[in-house]
């Protein structure tokens, strides 16, 4: 059936369309005032990294699956610190969506 598959498709196109306009356009990992106070000193303002600290979150490399970027946040990873009990899950979920976003 032609139309049910189209019908299918518009949802999906719909859902899809959603989805973006729930994320506001300036919730830029930059912008986001969780990310200025825990993150910035080490990753930089704008996540771009800085020398002898934290790796840039906005190059490709950091590539990682979203289950791994809320490991890392939450558990650490070296010099990384751990955020377990610093911030909620909802805010670090937050990171992880921009950390995420930021590669596209
Ligand atoms: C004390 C400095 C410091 C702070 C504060 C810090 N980080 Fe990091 N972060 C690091 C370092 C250093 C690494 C590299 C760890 C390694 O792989 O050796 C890292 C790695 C990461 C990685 C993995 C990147 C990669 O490519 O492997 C993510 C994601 C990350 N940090 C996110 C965050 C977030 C989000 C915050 C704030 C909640 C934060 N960091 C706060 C120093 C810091």
């Amino acid at each position: 059936m032609k139309a049910g598959r189209l019908a299918i498709a518009v949802c999906l196109v719909l859902f899809a369309l959603t989805a973006t306009a729930q994320t506001p356009p300036d919730a830029t990992l930059a912008e986001n005032p969780v990310f200025q106070k825990n993150c910035a000193k080490c990753h930089g303002k704008t996540a771009e990294g800085r020398h002898f600290a934290g790796p840039s979150l906005v190059s490709e490399k950091t590539l990682m699956s979203a289950d791994d970027l809320r490991d890392i946040i939450t558990n650490g990873k070296h010099h990384m610190p751990k955020f377990a009990g610093k911030l909620t899950p909802d805010e670090i979920n937050t990171l992880v969506q921009q950390i995420t976003a930021s590669k596209k």
